[in-house]
């Protein structure tokens, strides 16, 4: 592993196959940190359970491999990271349980996404599991089990990194400096408009292109995108800067961002042609992508030796950090 002085830790919801969007937001960025820093990337599976339950958890253990595959294609070394879900290193559960008695309740009732989270899935705050309000110290126990201080994420994520950076302090200031303060390294995403033209690219949308697509897929999806919806006719000029075909043509052929212009705003570059280009364009942008994952894929046991181990490596620090927990708080040892 290289370190540039900070350890960066990131998780990510095993949600299965990535989307372009994932690719030029998160997991570019995860891929060039490890240039710099020693990484741990963890898929999350435990914080997966916090919205599903019964046999919808199934689907967990699939999504884990699809996602990793996903993540090890675009460039997560596993030599240089540390790659493992989270379930593997239970270490984390524990300290989440020692961390949730320094945690004040009404930290947790108003951090935002959790009334989001409880509108959205149509509960009370009183008929969501407990599990569900504790979601934020799970994931500062996440973070500084291993002692990251740096955690590459959106900014949907800012709210609990500030309570992750709330129950350090308070940690801290309770039993001595233990814990690094994690600071948030906003990921500069350009918004990836989903092929509706109308919300950010997400599989729940259905709007996405999944980046292990063929890319026969890959074009009969993008054939089925919205466009300038003023556009109503092949002769009307169309408006590049309203379209999301455009927007996403700036992402996957930059080098024929002024063809595609000139084309479309003087009508003589239909949407069904343009369309095409941007298929051949997200083509070949991904196909080395494509080439190892399909690799990867067919070595016998490559992902879960990965994980096996991250999982080995991320539990060396865990313990550690853990005795050092136990030992802070007074708990009971093996030496009394
Ligand atoms: N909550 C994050 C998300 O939904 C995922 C996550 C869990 C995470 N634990 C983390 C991100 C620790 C960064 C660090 O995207």
């Amino acid at each position: 592993m290289t370190t540039g002085g900070h350890r960066v830790f990131s998780g990510m919801r095993p949600s299965g196959r990535l989307h372009v969007g994932n690719y030029v937001g998160a997991l570019q960025n995860w891929v060039a940190m490890q240039d710099e820093f020693e990484c741990i990337y963890c898929a999350v599976d435990v914080h997966a359970l916090t919205d599903m339950q019964g046999e919808d958890t199934r689907e967990i253990r699939p999504n884990v491999r699809e996602m990793v595959l996903d993540w090890l294609a675009a460039g997560i070394d596993p030599d240089r990271s540390l790659v493992f879900a989270q379930s593997q290193v239970p270490e984390v559960m524990v300290l989440h349980t020692l961390l949730s008695m320094v945690t004040p309740l009404g930290w947790l009732m108003r951090v935002p996404t959790f009334k989001d989270k409880v509108r959205q899935m149509q509960e009370t705050e009183e008929s969501v599991s407990y599990g569900l309000v504790g979601y934020p110290v799970l994931m500062t126990a996440d973070i500084i089990l291993y002692k990251a201080d740096t955690v590459p994420v959106g900014e949907d994520q800012l709210p609990h990194l500030e309570l992750a950076r709330e129950i350090a302090r308070r940690f801290n200031h309770l039993y001595g400096p233990t814990f690094p303060e994690p600071q948030a390294r906003l990921t500069e995403v350009p918004l990836v408009v989903g092929l509706d033209g109308a919300h950010k690219m997400s599989k729940s949308l259905d709007n996405h292109i999944e980046l292990a697509a063929s890319p026969e897929e890959t074009t009969a999806r993008i054939a089925t995108a919205f466009t300038d919806p003023e556009r109503l006719r092949r002769s009307d000029p169309g408006r590049p800067w309203v379209c999301n075909v455009y927007s996403l043509h700036k992402l996957f052929n930059p080098g024929r961002l002024d063809e595609v212009y000139q084309g479309c705003t003087s009508a003589q570059l239909g949407c069904v042609e343009d369309k095409r280009l941007l298929a051949d364009g997200v083509n070949e942008n991904l196909a080395a992508f494509r080439e190892r994952r399909s690799e990867f894929e067919s070595r016998p046991g490559y992902v879960e030796d990965a994980l096996r181990e991250g999982a080995r490596r991320a539990q060396a620090i865990a313990r550690e950090t853990l005795a050092e927990v136990q030992e802070r708080l007074g708990l009971a040892s093996v030496a009394l």
